[in-house]
């Protein structure tokens, strides 16, 4: 049996990725991510046939690459999140519901991933509101890979760990035969959820509305001061008076100068008119 040495990743070969990486997704990957990087792209390599990263690079240069550079960032996001991720934020979420007043509730998961978060929202919404308001979720993210598998939400069960047993049963079906081990989210919550493709960095799609709540967690951790102030400056405006805005719980947004005010830990309401 043959072996075949790996390639390795350059210096100047990770740095012209990670300057792609800046370019079209604004996300900065420091040099502690260059083992992550090598093995990510290592696959596509292999895929492409072909035996070095300076081969790829030299590909993803070509002016006729755009779907290639697409894939690279679709490969070098990182899409971790789960059901009820920081789960203190739909307590609140919960409560603030309670004192809804419209006749219509709009929300948006900005960088959703696989679409957890999507669907844990349309559990606390339908629970909360059911069918006294109408309401729908919208989910965009850069990844389209994450995208495909949020607009399918079929999960392995291992994934919803953290969903109560009776949502579990009232929103989720369980897979048989060839399907067992998973879950799909029932197509009562599925129908108030879209997907799309957004990137935060570039200005917002005029037919996009305005949201009663926003939630913007776990994306800004990879963006500096500026970076930060210009996404969220650039939400803003999507977000309805008074709304809510969530960031992950390591995402503090204090002393940016934006028209926002902090009502509970990693939770902020619009307070422009
Ligand atoms: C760690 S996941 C967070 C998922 C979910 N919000 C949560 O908290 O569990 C971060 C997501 O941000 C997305 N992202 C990163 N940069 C982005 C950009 N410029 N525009 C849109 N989404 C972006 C990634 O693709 C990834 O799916």
């Amino acid at each position: 049996m043959g072996t075949q040495a790996l390639p390795l990743l350059g210096d100047r070969e990770f740095e012209q990725i990670c300057a792609l990486m800046q370019q079209v997704s604004g996300i900065r990957l420091g040099q502690a991510k260059k083992p992550l990087v090598a093995s990510r792209l290592l696959k596509r390599l292999r895929s492409l046939d072909l035996s070095a990263y300076s081969d790829y690079v030299a590909l993803l240069a070509r002016p006729d690459q755009d779907e290639e550079r697409r894939t690279v960032v679709d490969l070098l996001t990182t899409n971790e999140t789960f059901f009820f991720r920081e789960a203190a934020h739909f307590d609140f979420l919960r409560d603030a519901l309670a004192r809804f007043q419209g006749r219509e509730l709009k929300v948006w998961s900005a960088a959703c991933s696989s679409g957890e978060e999507v669907y844990t929202l349309a559990m606390v919404l339908a629970e909360t509101l059911g069918k006294r308001i109408d309401w729908n979720i919208l989910g965009t993210d850069l990844c389209r890979s994450a995208l495909k598998a949020a607009a399918v939400a079929v999960y392995p069960v291992e994934r919803a760990r953290n969903l109560p047993q009776p949502l579990l049963h009232r929103y989720c079906l369980q897979g048989v035969g060839e399907q067992a081990g998973r879950l799909q989210i029932g197509p009562e919550l599925r129908a108030r959820a879209r997907f799309g493709c957004l990137n935060l960095i570039e200005p917002l799609p005029a037919a996009l509305g305005r949201f009663h709540v926003i939630f913007l967690r776990n994306a800004l951790i990879y963006f500096d001061e500026a970076g930060k102030r210009d996404i969220v400056g650039r939400l803003l405006p999507a977000l309805e008076p008074g709304g809510l805005l969530f960031v992950g719980h390591s995402e503090g947004l204090h002393g940016l100068g934006l028209p926002i005010r902090a009502v509970s830990p990693a939770v902020y309401q619009h307070s422009a008119p």
